[in-house]
């Protein structure tokens, strides 16, 4: 049973109509790790959440939840996980613990067994102090982290979170981070989709990076920068007259090519060990630079690499 991953996902496709929203996707999420879907508006993020979570029915293609066929046995799929969907189900005219109460009574806990996780969860959610007031006054914080703490009245082994910081203010965007990372020492397996890199790169073990209702890559956020290569070089020349000496020396160095807007010029290395014999060459013909900065590829490089133009 250790070795079956918590979610398999095979050949997974969804039309609406005649548009194709989820295209033959297929990715698995081990147990324990968080596992980023990171995409564009409308890229079929929650779409494939809603099918591997059984909301929605699958065209083609299948899930397994630890090892649990989700249409075949999709009620014993469904009592091993939590979901905390992009728009809330709670209700807004009565209080937070109201709203925990009843959705512990109708995961099946007892009366007494439901009031005490409902403060457990008012507690662990930071909630306590505005426990007894109606939702219509919570922050938009206050609201997502109750979200959560519904999601997660059954102790679930396995946790969905659709745009879990969509819309908080920094502060609270954190907040919720540090919960999320909280839930994964406990020992949960996490799968949220995000529009946010940072995001991704903060919390994810693996992300798949999904457009247009493709998988369009898949791997560690290291992975993913590595692939898109190349640490960016920039600098300015003191001198601009030296400037197609100094490209031309570039060039026959690296390999690369060069870009130059008026004394900036830019490059990329393929390691970092090509920058000290590079600025040895311009030193020696006698070039003098400012302004120097090497830059790592970012999550953001990646992806709009991967994800733009593609319409
Ligand atoms: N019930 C539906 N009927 C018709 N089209 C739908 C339906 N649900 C989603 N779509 C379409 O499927 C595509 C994918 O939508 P989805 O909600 O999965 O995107 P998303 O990646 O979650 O986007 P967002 O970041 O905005 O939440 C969109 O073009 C959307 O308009
Ligand atoms: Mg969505």
């Amino acid at each position: 049973m250790n070795a079956v991953n918590a979610i398999e996902v095979n050949h997974l496709t969804k039309k609406f109509g005649n548009k194709t929203v989820v295209d033959n996707i297929s990715f698995n999420v081990k147990r324990g790790e968080v596992f980023g879907l990171l995409g564009p508006n409308g890229a079929g993020k929650t779409t494939t959440l809603r099918m591997i979570t059984t909301l929605l029915k699958i065209d083609s293609g299948n899930v397994s939840i630890f090892g649990h066929d989700a249409a075949k046995e999709g009620r014993l799929a469904r009592s091993m996980f939590g979901l905390t969907g992009q728009y809330a189900s709670v209700d807004e005219d009565i209080s937070a613990r109201e709203n925990l109460m009843i959705f512990s009574r109708l995961n099946g806990l007892s009366r007494a067994a439901s009031k005490q996780r409902t403060q457990e969860l008012l507690e662990e959610f930071s909630l306590v102090n505005s426990a007894d007031k109606p939702l219509k006054d919570f922050s938009g914080g206050m609201r997502r982290r109750l979200d959560l703490a519904v999601s997660l009245i059954t102790r679930p082994a396995l946790i969905f979170l659709d745009e879990p910081t969509t819309g908080l203010d920094p502060r609270t965007r954190t907040q919720m981070w540090d919960t999320i990372r909280r839930l994964v020492e406990q020992g949960s397996t996490i799968v949220l989709t995000t529009q946010y890199l940072d995001e991704a790169d903060e919390l994810a073990d693996r992300i798949a990076v999904i457009d247009h209702g493709k998988l369009v890559k898949i791997g560690t956020p290291e992975e993913l920068k590595k692939q898109i290569g190349g640490t960016k070089l920039n600098f300015t020349i003191d001198q601009v007259s030296q400037r197609t000496l100094a490209e031309k020396l570039i060039v026959n160095q690296l390999g690369q090519s060069v870009s130059c807007t008026g004394p900036n010029l830019s490059t990329s290395l393929s390691s970092i060990s090509q920058l000290a014999p590079l600025l040895e060459t311009l030193q020696h013909s006698q070039i003098s630079i400012g302004n120097l900065t090497v830059q790592e590829p970012s999550l953001d490089d990646v992806f709009m690499n991967l994800t733009v133009g593609k319409n």
